[in-house]
């Protein structure tokens, strides 16, 4: 997310309340992460790996099964971090902390893994940079993030009502491509994957967003409820995008992996 002000402790209270619910509707989460998964180089055989923004833990666990080895788990919510521990597995460590700021020596990690966390780094730069120092020479990144174009329906459909950001802004991908050129890794490979979702009505895919610890965290957004009117005026802008599956919510997710 290319925010100018994501306020990291609102996200961390954000995601900490929606750690009970994350995992339930966590469907397309799961799919990125598994097909980030599934990219790393089956030659890899790290020995100090860590889940950066790990959530509830799940590809945390899936790093455990796939390399046998205890895995880090990291992330900036510490209600996220206390449901991830309790379902284990017991080779895991986890720590409360930022990706721009890694409590971790200098070449000390083989594999860095995150998935769909770093798009809530106000200063994506910094991270990589981060992520560059903890990797040993010839280590591996991989990662997955949002770019524009990601909820573009519900950003088209607000528009029509008024003029707030109601929606977490991401980065254009052309962007993105600049910020990891300028990373200083040996060498890189970015793609893009769209997903569109289909919900019934609208109010499914705000509350998704709510149990996901995902709606919108950007400066600018306004205070207090949604009024009655302005939610039907929404409503009916949404409409104009359904499709016979139901209303469309598009994710544009960037698959990424960087070479140190
Ligand atoms: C959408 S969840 C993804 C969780 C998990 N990787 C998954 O795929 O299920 C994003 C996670 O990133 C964490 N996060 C956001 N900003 C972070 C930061 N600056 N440093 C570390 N973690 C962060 C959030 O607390 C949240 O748990």
């Amino acid at each position: 997310m290319s925010a100018v002000a994501i306020d990291k402790r609102a996200v961390a209270a954000s995601f900490s309340r929606a750690s009970s619910t994350y995992d339930q509707v966590a469907e397309l989460q799961r799919q990125v992460g598994s097909n980030l998964l599934a990219r790393l180089p089956e030659s890899l055989q790290p020995r100090a790996l860590v889940d950066l923004g790990c959530g509830t833990g799940f590809f945390t666990r899936a790093l455990n099964a796939r390399f046998g080895r205890a895995v880090l788990g990291l992330d900036i919510a510490e209600g996220m971090l206390r449901y991830a521990r309790a379902q284990g597995p017991e080779q895991a460590a986890w720590i409360t902390a930022d990706a721009e700021a890694l409590p971790l020596r200098d070449s000390s990690q083989d594999l860095l893994f995150s998935s769909l966390a770093l798009q809530w780094c106000p200063d994506l730069g910094r991270a990589l940079n981060e992520a560059r120092r903890v990797l040993r020479p010839g280590g591996c990144m991989a990662f997955n993030t949002l770019v524009e174009g990601t909820l573009g329906e519900l950003r088209g459909a607000w528009e029509q009502v008024d003029g707030y950001i109601h929606v977490n802004r991401f980065m254009p991908l052309a962007q993105l491509q600049a910020v990891l050129a300028g990373a200083g890794f040996a060498r890189w490979h970015c793609e893009v994957e769209a997903h569109v979702l289909h919900y019934p009505q609208l109010s499914a895919l705000t509350h998704e967003l709510k149990a996901l610890g995902a709606h919108n965290l950007n400066a600018g957004r306004p205070g207090g409820l949604t009024g009655r009117a302005r939610l039907k005026a929404l409503t009916a802008a949404y409409e104009g995008y359904r499709q016979d599956a139901g209303l469309p919510a598009t994710y544009q997710v960037a698959q990424i992996i960087l070479y140190k």
